[in-house]
């Protein structure tokens, strides 16, 4: 079948604005239209990056990271879905592109390694062509150029024998190996943005670590941007720039990465924090948890979204939406009425707990009574 090229409107073309943001995203909005009602799956996500820097996303299960991603590489499903907002990428407009356009930004300036190798390389294909596909789709290579440039990318993602290993199919692989195949795939065309699904999630801790290392240095090496989707606050601390907090659908904060961890202001993102094992810790620590579901996309609660589990809610929170707004530091955003941190928050956490709020109690190491347990949620 003979390959249609896409002229001009590609952010490839001549006209790029190099010294602009790399992605800037605008009041983007993804809702799935489903037979039980709207779910507002990413609700109003603004934020920009810059070449070659990380940003990190993170959140629990069900807060949109997933959609958001695939929003913006343009991945989403044909039928029952209203995207809005405005997505540029090296300042051109591409939310508006069809997917023939996008076709011929993915893989070469967008990459994305996904949740599960598994389903994403395809388990009856060798590895090997997996890799030349795309550099023969997108780069025009002849089929020699493409094998050798497979296996130096094999190589380079750390695949022991790669000329053996270029034959073998997905299932002979380790996972630790297959994600390192996914790695090379994504990066086979060398493309400006990688979006990074939670890419260590089903790995033993080594191999997460390696893993993680592994597409640090093919960031560094490529000058390539990366935004790196995680439930795990721990795994974005030392290795992005900045990081946003999802929350149902909308950022709740951010901040460059350093910033977040000394001044956080959102108690959702505490709430992450805490319930992250530290080393420092002796075995018999107890995690603190975030008590409570996450909120129902389709009919979320009124006024902030996390008052139903949050330790410092007050009966405003339950009213009135907080807006994000500026904190002190550059580039730090957050929305709450009652700041962690800042009197008014410590004041409204002193107040639940001396009222046995449920989340308070837990929030601050306490047990609350068994009649109360799960109330918050
Ligand atoms: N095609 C769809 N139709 C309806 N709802 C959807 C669809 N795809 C995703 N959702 C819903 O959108 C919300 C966000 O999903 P998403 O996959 O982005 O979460 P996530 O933050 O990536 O979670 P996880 O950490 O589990 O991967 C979820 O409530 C999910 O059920
Ligand atoms: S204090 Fe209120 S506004 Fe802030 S996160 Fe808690 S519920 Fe939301
Ligand atoms: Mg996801």
């Amino acid at each position: 079948m003979a390959r249609k090229k896409v002229v001009l409107t590609s952010p490839t073309a001549a006209g790029d604005k190099l010294d602009g943001p790399l992605l800037e995203v605008e009041d983007l909005r993804t809702h799935f239209l489903t037979p039980a009602g709207t779910v507002r799956a990413v609700d109003g996500v603004s934020f920009t990056l810059a070449r070659g820097e990380t940003l990190g996303i993170v959140g629990e299960s069900g807060s949109g990271k997933t959609v958001l991603s695939r929003s913006i590489m343009g991945l989403l499903p044909s039928r029952n879905v209203v995207r809005q907002g405005a997505i540029r990428y090296q300042g051109h407009s591409i939310s508006d592109y069809s997917q023939e356009q996008m076709r011929s930004v993915w893989g070469t300036e967008m990459g994305m390694i996904f949740q599960d190798p598994m389903t994403s390389l395809n388990p009856v294909m060798k590895i090997g062509n997996q890799i030349t596909e795309s550099l023969r789709y997108h780069l025009d290579m002849d089929k020699g150029e493409a094998r050798d440039t497979a296996i130096a990318l094999l190589t380079s993602v750390g695949i022991p024998e790669p000329a053996q290993r270029f034959g073998e199919y997905p299932h002979q692989l380790s996972g630790g190996m297959r994600q390192r195949v996914m790695i090379a795939v994504s990066l086979a065309c060398g493309p400006r943005l990688l979006f990074a699904d939670e890419p260590t999630t089903a790995l033993d801790v080594t191999v997460q670590a390696q893993i993680l290392d592994l597409l640090h240095q093919q960031q560094r090496e490529r000058h390539m941007a990366i935004i790196l989707v995680t439930h795990d606050l721990g795994v974005v601390a030392g290795r992005t720039d900045h990081i946003a907090v999802m929350y149902a659908g909308k950022v709740v904060e951010k901040a460059p990465t350093s910033v977040l961890f000394s001044e956080m202001r959102m108690p959702y993102t505490e709430a992450l924090l805490n319930s992250i094992p530290r080393l420092e810790d002796s075995s018999h620590t107890r995690l603190k948890i975030i008590g409570g579901r996450p909120p129902d996309l389709i009919n979320p609660p009124t006024g902030c979204n996390f008052s139903p589990r949050c330790p410092y809610a007050q009966p405003r929170c339950f009213t009135d939406e907080p807006p994000l707004r500026p904190a002190d530091t550059a580039g730090h955003e957050f929305a709450c009425w009652y700041p962690v941190g800042t009197p008014e928050g410590t004041k409204a956490l002193e107040d639940n707990v001396a009222a046995g709020v449920p989340a308070a109690v837990l929030a601050t190491g306490g047990e609350p009574a068994l009649a109360d347990q799960g109330a918050s949620a």
